[in-house]
């Protein structure tokens, strides 16, 4: 199916009309009004003819979307309601197809949507144009170069939150299929004195906001920056932050473009270090100094902040604070340098600030344009899209020089829009080959002479004053129009020879008043001079050129002290001026287009529409001036083909079809109509009308016969729609009736069919049915014959076979009889043979029994069973008896101590031979025994005693062993020397030895006699005999000895007794055994008492009074191998013991 094309129109649906040319009648009221119902339905778009007019509606209105997009692609201008995407489709396709460049012209005041309005140019061009990777790309850095200009060159404003604050103009580059190459951007006029000062409720530029909310914590630290905005002098406090905007996201948008654009992340951190340093430089404050001489110098008063900068931008701290301090002026050879005040300083300050800023600014925008420019060298085509600030007229306070250098760049676009707007209407006049009638209109080039002329223009006498030597301000500048301007009809002031004005207050001694053709305006001078000269002292500029920092050194190339300039830099008006005509002369080889944007109030409201404000606006920008300019010759103007297409329903030889060419068909149709002939024109290719009143009348008229033809339409449809329903029924109506016909014989033929098959079926089976029987009766016969003849047969057969049968029988019978008779002969054989087998087996059996107990009876005495036990006895007998006669001759020695016995022969013996040994030796003691004496079994008694006593107790035991024990060893009786001392002993002497006696006090051996007797024992001197002390027995309670080798021995003495006043005795002899034996023996014998035997290395000897201990230590003492005894203190006696 084919796309059915509906033609629309301008003039479809219109509200109030679309474009102020069709106005009527044409005046203020009725145009505001039309602006105003317009913008009340949300159409914020009109035209006046080419030009549209766009009225800020401050809220997102759905009118951008991408389908709109669409539905303005390739459609003619007046098809659709106004729109800025027709001019854009428009423009466009012009480039495109009739290879014209192109420049859009977005006029307006701050804030009535300039910078919006291209922005969505570009988008549109941006949609409908190629795409591609590579052509995308090339889009996306053009439309991302806008974020990055806005957040360096846009703030907020009273007027708007988003101003730029710079003009724009942006050639985008296409080639010869219309896919977008690159771009070049211009920028003009920084407003630069925002950087150091804004004026109330207005904000620095955006990027200050933007890096100190936005940028992360580590990269403000690198730039020493805070987050705080109260910190800095240059960011106004009264409104950093703006309702609706995020200055961190932004920030981060920034970011992303600048990378997008083509930025490095190096170009971008020196970019951000050169914001700071700008934020920075408002720190830096100075205080004065007096000097010698009387005048004052400024000094930095905190050089904190003097050196972040410095180290930032890499200077050294002392250049840029003589820079402050100093100010050199050359003068041919000449160099005179001054000190600087502090009011000095501070200018000099903010010179530096904003030219840096303004530097970086336009490098920014170079950087930018090498990014996006266009790669190829091929032809271009241009589309160039305009967008700087507006017109505009403020209280006096704001005029300032930047908003005078605007209004006559506003000046010039009027001016070639006025010529743009008649050149093509007067071209398409001749085009169209019709007779050119003069339009009166007024022309702004007096004006822009006013401004701009060479010799006597205000730009002019402002460098000429700049330059001038001597005291120049802005007053005498002043003075200098009043003398020269005075004249011009469009120049006012207080003091100039028109004498009209001496007595107008409105107009201030300071200012001067120009006619702009958009209305007058009051120019305060004050700063004219100043910002014209645009001064920077050359020391600052010198010492920012010795800047380490490659971007600050880049921007000051005039600090370069070998490229010295003496002559003075162009001044800025001067700059402009030529900048502008530039611009001009470049918008002048393109075909324009116009967007006149218009702010609907002062609160940046949505819905509201202020007459006044509006009004203002209208006027100034010559709105009415540009209908009137359209409408000079004909107001509406079409090609024939869509005329004809509009309004041929009107006359009746067009419609429905008109066949020959177009404008024939126009012509016949205006004459049907007869309509005026001096209404129109007829053009090469359009039909011009005069008055818009005409059109109206053809559009009502249009509107008439469409509703007629309507009705006539609707009729023949109703007509049509009956009649095709009737014919419809009746055919339906056959259709049905012959179905239904067609249907009911269908069915009676049936049930015929089925009745005469039921009769017929039925005579067909009585017939078979007969047929039946008979064939069924005479097989019935044939069988009878059959079973009748088999009967017989049988009988006959049955009767052979009896006979047969009996044969047979009595031939078998016989047979029989014979074999049983054989049966029982065999049987009883049989038997018999068996009986005698049994019997001759039985006789066999019996036999063979009794010859086996007959062998058994003879040959039982020779069973091995009764010999192995006689043996056995036999064996043992005669073993016993050879061991012991062997025993007999092997015997050993009568001594008790002969150890020997002869070896055991049998195992078995073994008890035995150890029962013997026993009893045999027991038997030799017993006869070794019983050859003693009485006298020598005593002396063993006591052997044994002592044995008993000290048998593995005493070392010194075994020695003793062997040693007889004489008692007596001194022959007391023999020996004359001990006379007197065997008088005084009456008794038997059981033992006499002598013995050392040890000292109490040294320890110190003395010998002495030592005498036992059967009931006392004695000391004596051994010399004389005398007895020293004697002691009963029954008065000892022990003795006590070590278990060494010693002979060391104590006697104790029972307590109470005469002899314990001396105390116990300690002595010393070889002999101790045999003493200690004889004297224990004795005591018992005589007392019936046991005195103790105490063996130990350490016992208690009580000595008169006190109670020593003697102790053994073993050890080897001086005197070889004898104890030695030695008091060691009055409780201690120490016998050394020589080791074993
Ligand atoms: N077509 C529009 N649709 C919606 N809002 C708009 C439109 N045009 C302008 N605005 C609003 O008006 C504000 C100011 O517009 P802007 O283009 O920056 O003004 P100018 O550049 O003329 O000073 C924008 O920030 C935006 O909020
Ligand atoms: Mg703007």
């Amino acid at each position: 199916m084919s796309k059915m094309e509906v033609k629309t129109s301008l003039l479809d649906n219109m509200i109030g009309v679309g474009d102020m040319v069709l106005l009527e009648p044409l005046a203020e009221e009725s145009f505001l009004e039309n602006l105003k119902k317009r913008f009340d339905h949300n159409e914020i778009y009109t035209y006046i003819g080419s030009v549209v007019i766009s009225v800020n509606p401050y809220r997102s209105l759905p009118i951008y979307s991408p389908e709109k997009v669409e539905e303005y692609r390739n459609r003619n201008f007046y098809e659709l309601s106004p729109h800025i995407f027709s001019l854009a489709d428009e423009a466009y396709r012009s480039l495109r197809d009739q290879d014209k460049d192109q420049c859009i012209l977005i006029t307006g005041e701050s804030g009535a949507g300039k910078t919006e309005a291209s922005k969505l140019v570009m988008s549109y061009v941006a949609a409908v144009c190629g795409k591609g990777a590579e052509v995308n790309q090339v889009k996306e850095q053009l439309l991302q170069s806008n974020p990055v200009l806005e957040a360096f060159g846009n703030a907020k404003t009273v007027r708007n939150d988003n101003s730029s604050r710079f003009g724009k103009y942006m050639d985008i580059e296409f080639d010869f299929k219309g896919d977008p190459l690159g771009g070049v951007i211009s920028n003009y006029l920084l407003e630069k004195s925002r950087v150091v000062k804004q004026p109330r409720g207005e904000r620095n530029f955006h990027v200050f906001y933007q890096l100190l909310s936005g940028a992360p914590d580590d990269m403000l630290k690198k730039l020493n920056l805070e987050r705080d905005f109260s910190k800095y002098n240059y960011l106004g406090l009264d409104s950093a932050t703006v309702n609706g905007v995020d200055d961190a996201a932004n920030f981060r948008t920034v970011r992303n473009a600048m990378q997008i654009v083509g930025f490095m992340d190096d170009e971008t951190q020196s970019v951000l270090e050169v914001v700071s340093a700008v934020l920075k430089l408002g720190n830096i404050e100075f205080k004065p100094e007096s000097r010698v001489n009387g005048l004052d110098e400024s000094r930095v008063k905190d050089k904190n902040e003097l050196k972040e900068i410095c180290e930032l931008i890499g200077i050294e701290q002392t250049v840029l604070e003589r820079a402050f301090s100093f100010r050199t002026v050359e003068a041919k050879q000449e160099k005179v340098s001054t000190t600087l005040n502090v009011a000095q300083a501070y200018y000099a300050r903010d010179a530096l600030a904003k030219n840096l800023y303004s530097r970086l600014f336009s490098w920014l925008v170079n950087r930018i344009n090498e990014s996006i420019k266009a790669q190829t060298k091929t032809r271009k085509k241009v589309m160039g899209v305009l967008d700087i600030y507006g017109f505009e007229i403020f209280e006096v306070g704001h005029i300032v020089f930047e908003q005078f250098i605007i209004n006559y760049c506003n000046e010039k676009l009027q001016q070639i829009f006025i010529e743009l707007t008649l050149r093509e209407e007067q071209e398409e006049y001749i085009r169209e080959g019709i007779e050119w009638t003069h339009i009166d209109y007024f022309n702004n080039a007096i004006i822009c002479d006013l401004i701009e002329n060479n010799t006597n223009g205000i730009l002019a006498m402002l460098d000429e004053e700049c330059l001038r030597p001597g005291t120049v301000s802005d007053e005498t500048f002043l003075e200098k129009l009043n003398q020269i301007c005075a004249g011009h009809e469009h120049f006012e002031s207080r003091m100039s020879k028109n004498s009209k004005f001496l007595n107008d207050h409105t107009l201030p001694h300071n200012c001067f008043r120009i006619q702009h053709y958009a209305g007058k305006v009051l120019y305060r001078v004050e700063g004219f001079v100043d910002k014209n000269n645009d001064l920077l002292y050359r020391d600052l500029s010198q010492a920012m050129w010795k800047a380490s920092h490659n971007l600050v050194k880049s921007l000051f190339p005039d600090g370069n002290p070998t490229k010295i300039n003496l002559k003075r830099p162009p001044t800025a008006g001067f700059q402009f001026k030529a900048s502008v005509a530039t611009l001009m002369k470049n918008l002048l080889t393109k075909n324009p287009n116009y967007i006149r944007c218009i702010k609907p109030n002062d609160k940046k409201a949505a819905h509201i529409f202020t007459d006044s404000l509006v009004c203002h606006q209208v006027r100034y920008l010559g709105l009415m001036e540009n209908v009137r300019v359209r409408r000079a010759g004909y107001a509406f103007r079409q090609t024939y083909e869509p005329c004809l297409e509009r309004y041929k329903m009107l006359c009746k030889q067009t419609w429905p079809h008109w066949r020959g060419p177009a404008r024939e068909g126009v012509e016949v149709l205006l004459k049907d109509l007869q309509i005026p002939r001096e209404e129109y024109s007829y053009g090469r290719s359009k039909i011009f009308i005069r008055n818009p009143r005409t059109l109206f009348h053809l559009e009502d008229q249009r509107k008439q016969r469409l509703q007629d033809l309507a009705a006539l339409i609707q009729k023949i449809y109703r007509g049509w729609k009956c009649r095709t329903r009737f014919l419809l029924m009746k055919r339906s109506q056959i259709t049905v009736a012959a179905w239904y016909r067609r249907y009911a014989q269908q069915k009676k033929y049936q049930r015929i069919k089925s009745s005469a098959i039921v009769v017929q079926s039925y005579i067909r089976g009585w017939k078979s049915r007969k047929i039946l029987r008979e064939l069924k009766y005479q097989k019935r016969c044939t069988e009878a014959v059959t079973t009748i003849a088999a009967y017989w047969h049988g009988t006959q057969a049955r009767m052979e076979l009896r006979h047969l049968k009996e044969e047979a029988r009595n031939k078998r019978a016989v047979t029989v009889i014979w074999a049983c008779w054989l049966g029982t002969k065999a049987r009883r054989e049989l038997k018999r043979l068996k009986e005698e087998a049994r019997r001759k087996h039985a006789v066999a059996v019996i036999w063979a029994y009794w010859l086996g107990l007959k062998v058994r009876r003879d040959y039982r005495k020779f069973f091995r069973a009764n010999a192995g036990k006689k043996i056995y006895e036999f064996t043992i007998q005669r073993i016993m008896q050879k061991y012991f006669l062997e025993l007999k001759n092997k015997m050993p020695s009568m001594s008790p101590i002969d150890k020997t016995w002869p070896a055991r022969p049998y195992l078995f013996l073994e008890a035995t031979h150890t029962e013997l040994r026993r009893i045999f030796h027991l038997w030799r003691c017993k006869k070794y025994r019983d050859l003693f004496t009485e006298q020598k079994k005593a002396i063993y008694d006591e052997k044994l005693e002592a044995s008993e006593m000290f048998k593995d107790k005493k070392a010194l035991y075994p020695s003793s062993v062997g040693q007889p024990f004489q008692g007596d060893y001194l022959e007391i009786s023999k020996n004359p020397k001990y006379q007197k001392l065997s008088t005084l002993v009456e008794e038997k002497i059981i033992l006499a030895d002598i013995v050392n006696k040890i000292n109490r006090a040294n320890g110190k051996a003395t010998p002495r006699i030592f005498l036992l007797t059967k009931n006392s024992f004695l000391l004596a001197d051994q010399k004389s005999g005398q007895i020293k002390s004697s002691v009963p027995l029954s008065d000892l309670t022990s003795a006590s000895m070590s278990a060494q080798t010693d002979g060391f021995f104590a006697v104790r003495v029972k307590e109470g007794t005469p002899a314990a006043a001396k105390g116990d005795f300690l002595l010393s002899s070889d002999r101790l055994i045999e003493i200690v034996t004889k004297l224990y023996r004795t005591c018992l014998s005589s007392t019936k008492e046991k005195i103790n035997i105490e063996i130990s290395d350490e016992f208690l000897v009580q000595f008169k009074q006190d109670k020593v201990c003697v102790k053994f230590v073993q050890g080897s003492p001086k005197n070889g191998s004898v104890a030695a005894c030695k008091r060691k203190n009055n409780r201690l006696l120490e016998v050394a013991v020589p080791s074993p």
